[in-house]
């Protein structure tokens, strides 16, 4: 099967009735676009390469899953029910699988064809179901596979219990459920899940707060959500309330440390309130992973997905929570509608997460964060531009590609230099104003680039003279970074660079950097700018001084080792190996790994990674077989 098929966005209904739902409230909206060919453009179809499902002419509107989790066979099994919503002329409801056994499908109950087609790299197979154009209901009877992508089964260790999560995001939900896996594809949800008994089920919905006896839970997810943020996680977790709309959940070693780091939850959640209007999902949760969990954070709606590694007993590391938190209006409310608008959902929530830590920790800290991201973005700029540089670009082009390749600095932090220049034009009054009213116009609904650069010529910058300014085409459209790049300026990290300046040129000794004052920030620009040729002489200095070797701030610890590696301070290396071995979170693996291969450390990089390698997640181990050439890649 080579065609892909169009997907309509525009409404969490039948695209049909697109121009009297949602193009229809929008329009109702003085600050929408309302010409006639606006609208036409917003109800045509947006085609996502990443998906079989083709909603305009039958699409899911709920799910009510039945399902039952099998820690020794590694496999969940269940049954996935869905409300559905049909063209006049509909025959047939496609799902995205990966992997999945199909037992049985029906139709409004009784037993219908299916088929299930041949598999892609990335996009699995399509699930074709045949309807009639009055069915309402379609339910699967389904075994995921033991290699589902999504899933990591971390085994039982010592005391601690066994553990399984989710990793939906980009397209990995199929290999869990059978869905339609596109961001333009909206569903509410309810779930009845079987777990071992001593274990708590938790999901991206309204959840328990304790241990049930008997391993049953259930769920409800009111608001309707597209697949990539359908989330479960199972383990031995406590729960423990920080605010009056936030909790954090962890296991019991961690649970304690967990409360105390994010005591400020709450404070976040109304600091976000208070810049761009009410939280539309309730509660706000935080839920601690194990440390193989590939990424920082994962906006699951109610309850976020995070690393333990951001737990540094001093609550610096919060920025992730910011930004999480911040994805519960740009991303779970507007939603990127295909991957290649990735930027939509991130960009913005740079910006916003920025405006949250300026709001709730001052203008110093929030300037400092965004140095660190500007170096990162040119360094990223640097490493893309020569070989793909559409990837440099705001508007990606994956089609045929796995949509992580768009998970890069481009979406993130071009996006907000983007966004933080059209805020310099316009003025922070009115940009907040307009995205305020930007997150309201579209919340549940789908939005691509094309779509919103329309918006916001017609609702922001009208004048002409704005427009020169920002250079919308080159920003959007265009590789690298513009030259009207806003700049920034940080005080204390130029500091931080004259001070590494002066310990480099050997006018200011070791005991006498502000070590002991700096925020971990400053730490982290100090190392992270280190000579590559810094001997190991002077590293053993800085370690055996500030005992940064054994911080408990893993953003430094990581660039402290990362520099090790670089400088074959080997001192350091045991304390690289049972970090990589322990912590499975990819923005860390990928430097590291890569440190030890552009400095012919390769025995080194195989040795750690054969041991490590069973430990981590599908997403990690894709980009990891690939930089170090693993011979089982494609397995
Ligand atoms: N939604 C992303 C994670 C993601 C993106 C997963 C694309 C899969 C595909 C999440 O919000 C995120 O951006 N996490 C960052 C942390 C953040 C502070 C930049 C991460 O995990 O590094
Ligand atoms: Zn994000």
């Amino acid at each position: 099967m080579k065609s892909l098929f169009a997907v309509g966005l525009w409404t969490t209904g039948f695209l049909g009735l697109c121009a009297l739902t949602a193009c229809g409230d929008a329009a109702q909206n003085s600050t929408t676009p309302s010409t006639k060919a606006q609208r036409v453009r917003a109800m045509n179809q947006v085609i996502d390469h990443h998906s079989y499902s083709h909603p305009q002419e039958a699409r899911i509107a709920h799910l009510n899953w039945d399902a039952s989790i099998d820690f020794n066979a590694r496999t969940i099994t269940g049954t996935a029910t869905y409300d559905i919503e049909t063209a006049e002329d509909a025959k047939r409801i496609v799902f995205d699988t990966q992997n999945l056994t199909i037992h049985s499908v029906t139709a409004d109950g009784q037993a219908t064809e299916f088929t299930v087609g041949e598999a892609q790299l990335f996009l699995g197979s399509p699930l074709t179901v045949s309807i009639q154009p009055d069915t309402r209901q379609v339910a699967i009877h389904y075994t995921s596979s033991p290699d589902a992508n999504a899933l990591l089964w971390v085994e039982a260790q010592g005391d601690r219990a066994p553990f399984l999560f989710t990793q939906s995001q980009a397209i990995l939900a199929r290999t869990w459920m059978p869905v339609q896996d596109s961001p333009g594809v909206r569903f509410s949800y309810d779930a009845n899940v079987r777990v071992p008994e001593g274990l708590m089920a938790l999901m991206s919905a309204e959840n328990p707060t304790a241990i049930t006896s008997d391993g049953v839970y259930s769920f409800r997810m009111a608001q309707p959500i597209p697949a990539y943020l359908l989330a479960l996680a199972v383990g031995e977790v406590e729960y423990r309330s920080v605010g009056e709309r936030c909790a954090v959940y962890a296991t019991p070693d961690l649970i304690d440390k967990a409360a105390f780091e994010f005591a400020e939850m709450e404070q976040l959640l109304l600091a976000a309130e208070s810049l761009y209007g009410p939280y539309a999902w309730e509660r706000y949760d935080l839920l601690i992973l194990p440390a193989a969990f590939p990424f920082g954070g994962m906006e699951n709606p109610r309850l976020t997905f995070a690393t333990p590694t951001i737990i540094a007993g001093d609550r610096s590391l919060v920025a992730l929570v910011a930004h999480e938190l911040a994805h519960s209006w740009s991303g779970n409310l507007v939603t990127n509608a295909t991957w290649d608008d990735f930027w939509l959902n991130e960009g913005f929530t740079v910006y916003f997460e920025n405006r949250i830590m300026e709001a709730v920790y001052g203008r110093d800290v929030s300037e400092m964060l965004v140095t660190l991201s500007y170096q990162g973005l040119v360094d990223e700029v640097d490493a893309i531009i020569d070989l793909n540089p559409d990837d440099t670009h705001l508007k990606l082009h994956t089609q045929g590609r796995d949509p992580d390749v768009g998970m890069t600095a481009i979406a993130y932090d071009k996006g907000y230099f983007f966004l933080r220049l059209i805020e310099n034009t316009v003025g922070r009054e009115r940009f907040d104003a307009w995205l305020s009213g930007y997150f309201e116009a579209y919340a549940f609904k789908g939005m691509d680039t094309e779509y919103f650069v329309d918006y916001l010529k017609s609702t922001l910058l009208q004048d002409q003279t704005d427009r020169d300014a920002v250079r919308l085409d080159e920003w959007i459209y265009g590789p690298g970074l513009p030259d009207n790049c806003p700049a920034v300026a940080s005080p204390r990290i130029e500091r931080v660079d004259a001070a590494l300046a002066q310990w480099e040129g050997g006018d200011l000794a070791t005991a006498d950097l502000p070590w002991e004052s700096w925020a971990y920030q400053e730490r982290y620009r100090f190392l992270s700018n280190l000579a590559d040729d810094t001997s190991t002489d002077r590293m053993a200095e800085l370690d055996a001084t500030w005992k940064i070797g054994s911080t408990g701030n893993n953003e430094v610890l990581f660039a402290w080792m990362e520099q090790a590696i670089r400088s074959h301070y080997t001192p350091s290396y045991p304390r690289v190996e049972s970090f990589l071995i322990e912590v499975g979170r990819r923005k860390f693996l990928t430097p590291l790994y890569r440190a030890m291969k552009d400095t012919d450390q390769m025995d080194m990089a195989l040795d750690i990674y054969g041991k490590a390698r069973p430990g981590y997640h599908a997403v990690a181990t894709g980009t990891m077989d690939g930089l170090l050439e693993w011979p089982a890649a494609g397995s």
